[in-house]
């Protein structure tokens, strides 16, 4: 419902949202589960799983064993899903936004999540040192190209070998551009995992560890060189 969105002034992304804080529940179906989470507005979603969300999680196939970083968690919805699939591994979600940080928590906890922590922070910021086996995120189309393009070039420092970023999108957020963007710097394969509703689910895989060491360099020189084209 639009009018559960945060005014244009405070947007999703903001630290600490001001908007009053209006919680509901809301449910889905995850492998045969059905897991619950507060939402809240003032946080990204705040009616309920998002489309593109929901394709996300669809896709995202895990090894009991990976490691996930949740990019972005909003309240929690990847980074549940993630937990309840990847069940000896774990699972760190982050956000800057504390209202859904907080929800995040409640939500590991109403759905009985023992394998993950929620942090709070920008960008890698809270994993300053960490690797995954996967890095999975719906970006915050909202905050801009340059902090989206910021998750995707400093990824290849926080993945493991034949590690993977999965990013969704769709048309009118520019995930053609990012995945074409990928296609051509990126220092592995890039797949489309899956498509629905004007969205679509793009994996970039490390190629054993293979990162060329100017990645960043090379990255940003090229992002110059395409940053006029259209979303
Ligand atoms: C499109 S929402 C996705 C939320 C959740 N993963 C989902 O799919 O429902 C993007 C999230 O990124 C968060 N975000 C914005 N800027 C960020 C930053 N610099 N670092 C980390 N997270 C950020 C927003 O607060 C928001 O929760």
């Amino acid at each position: 419902m639009a009018n559960d969105e945060p005014p244009i002034a405070e947007q999703y992304f903001a630290e600490q949202p001001h908007a009053r804080s209006v919680r509901a529940e809301r449910r889905f179906l995850y492998r045969g589960e059905l897991l619950t989470f507060l939402v809240d507005t003032g946080t990204f979603s705040s009616h309920g799983l998002d489309p593109g969300t929901s394709l996300l999680i669809e896709n995202l196939v895990l090894r009991p064993t990976d490691r996930v970083l949740d990019l972005g968690c909003g309240w929690g919805a990847v980074g549940v899903a993630a937990a309840k699939a990847a069940t000896e591994g774990e699972v760190v979600l982050t956000d800057v936004n504390r209202r859904a940080t907080r929800l995040a928590r409640e939500n590991l906890e109403r759905n009985r999540v023992r394998n993950a922590e929620v942090r709070v922070g920008s960008l890698y910021e809270p994993v300053e040192a960490e690797r995954f086996d996967v890095i999975a995120t719906n970006p915050p189309f909202h905050a801009g190209r340059e902090l989206v393009l910021r998750i995707i070039e400093q990824a290849p420092d926080h993945l493991r070998p034949d590690g993977r970023l999965v990013l969704v999108g769709k048309g009118s957020q520019g995930i053609r551009f990012y995945q074409e963007w990928l296609e051509a710097h990126w220092p592995g394969p890039v797949t489309v995992l899956g498509r629905g509703s004007g969205y679509r689910v793009v994996e970039a895989r490390m190629h054993g560890d293979g990162r060329p060491s100017n990645f960043p360099a090379l990255a940003a020189a090229r992002r110059h060189s395409v940053g006029g084209r259209s979303r």
